[in-house]
């Protein structure tokens, strides 16, 4: 999920990444993405080219990565040098791009460092345009494109839409942002077979349940576990789709993101997917209860006086209600959040509601549950004991979760 949170982790972690700079006004933005990946846990190897250089200085990302930024390609560290870091990185991102280096990479020239490593490696290799919309738009660009990525294998990552260099209007021409950039190398870096290919529902966030036009019942739940459950899974190979209620996180990176409202509107479109994932999480704090009624007009205080009763109706458990549609074989996944009985309460889920893991977690205890980017876990499975995690991220619990789910994907085949 773009922004979630700048501490090593997975799949970033430990991996070397060449990260490309090219001579476009969007170089700034890759100083702040060099800064992020190296608090990820990477190691960033910067090459600039001459033309980058225009805009930025190494000594810049020097100061964020902590490494020499390398510039060219007869150094005294050696003629090889293109050869070594080829061999030696895990992915190559190259961000901006430029409409000349989009030019020089497709026709296989090697007259800088850039372009020669590309040549030398056989890493992932992604690119992220950045350039006036009329210059994206034009049919060499766009052939150089697609030679890049069906002729040699690229990713490429954008462009957005929106408004580019002062005065230079608003078509698609503008970088991805550092966090778009850091997913898609995650998914570079992360993908794993067991979810390659596999389709993963996921359900998140709060629902809202109108009582009249402007008011609703709600619950505290940010959507955060959910939102990073969905990225984590595309960033491992899944097709994704995240079911969200409202939330104010930004939408995952490769996810197709359905918004909903209420429970019922969540329950429609659960029903319509869950036939075909092979992994469902339901992550969404679902309000039990609406309104029975939803007024249609604002209520006043004028008009209900001193007190004021609400009947509710209870809604559909969309884990529950949805049981009979699920594809045989897929693996599910619960969350109970609870206030006493914590094991006792989540054992009972994980039988009444046909959960393969039933992730629980204390709402009382700090650090735990709702409004937090952190999580304090118990993840209880139908076979062995149930596992108390320490206190992690959410975006690291996520990780503990798929990897449970992998492995339960890789012993049903
Ligand atoms: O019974 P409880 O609400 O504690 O169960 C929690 C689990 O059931 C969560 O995985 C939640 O997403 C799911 N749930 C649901 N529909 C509801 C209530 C809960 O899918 N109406």
């Amino acid at each position: 999920m773009p922004g979630a949170e700048l501490i090593p982790r997975r799949p970033w972690r430990g991996r070397r990444v060449l990260l490309g700079v090219t001579g476009s006004i969007a170089a700034y933005k890759s100083v702040q993405l060099a800064r992020d990946l190296t608090r990820l846990g990477a190691q960033v190897d910067v090459v600039l080219t001459d033309a980058a250089q225009q805009f930025v200085a190494p000594l810049l990302f020097e100061g964020v990565t902590g490494r020499k930024a390398l510039t060219g390609l007869f150094t005294v560290e050696g003629a090889a040098l293109h050869v070594r870091l080829g061999q030696e990185v895990d992915v190559v991102c190259v961000a901006p791009a430029t409409a000349d280096f989009l030019a020089r990479a497709a026709q296989g020239r090697a007259d800088d460092l850039l372009c020669t490593t590309l040549l030398a490696t056989r890493a992932p290799v992604i690119v992220c345009p950045a350039m006036n919309d009329r210059m994206f738009a034009h049919p060499q660009v766009q052939e150089n494109l697609t030679h890049l990525r069906e002729r040699l294998g690229y990713r490429i990552a954008g462009p957005a839409a929106g408004a580019l260099a002062a005065g230079e209007g608003e078509g698609p021409g503008r970088m991805l942002e550092p966090t778009e950039i850091e997913e898609h190398i995650g998914h570079a870096l992360g993908a794993e077979p067991a979810f390659a290919g596999r389709s993963v529902l996921v359900t998140a966030g709060p629902t809202r349940e109108a009582l009249d036009p402007v008011r609703y019942l709600g619950n505290r739940s940010s959507g955060r576990m959910g939102y990073a459950l969905a990225q984590a899974a595309w960033r491992r190979g899944a097709d994704v789709t995240l079911v969200s209620g409202p939330s104010a996180l930004e939408a995952p990176v490769g996810v197709d993101l359905v918004r909903v409202e209420t429970a019922d509107e969540m329950h429609a479109v659960v029903a319509e997917r869950i036939g075909r994932a092979d992994v469902t999480v339901f992550a969404a704090a679902v309000a039990d209860y609406r309104p029975a009624e939803s007024r249609s007009e604002k209520v006043k205080r004028e008009a209900e006086g001193p007190e004021i009763s609400v009947a509710l109706a209870a809604n559909p458990d969309i884990a529950r209600a949805t049981a009979g549609a699920r594809r045989p074989g897929s693996v599910v996944v619960g969350f109970a959040l609870e206030t006493s009985d914590l094991l006792a309460n989540a054992a009972r889920k994980l039988e009444s509601k046909g959960f393969d893991l039933v992730v629980a977690n204390d709402a009382t205890e700090e650090g735990a549950g709702f409004e937090v980017t952190t999580n304090r876990v118990t993840i209880l499975s139908r076979e062995g004991k149930p596992e108390a995690l320490p206190l992690l991220s959410k975006d690291e619990v996520a990780e503990e979760i798929l990897d449970r789910v992998g492995r339960l994907l890789g012993s049903r085949g």
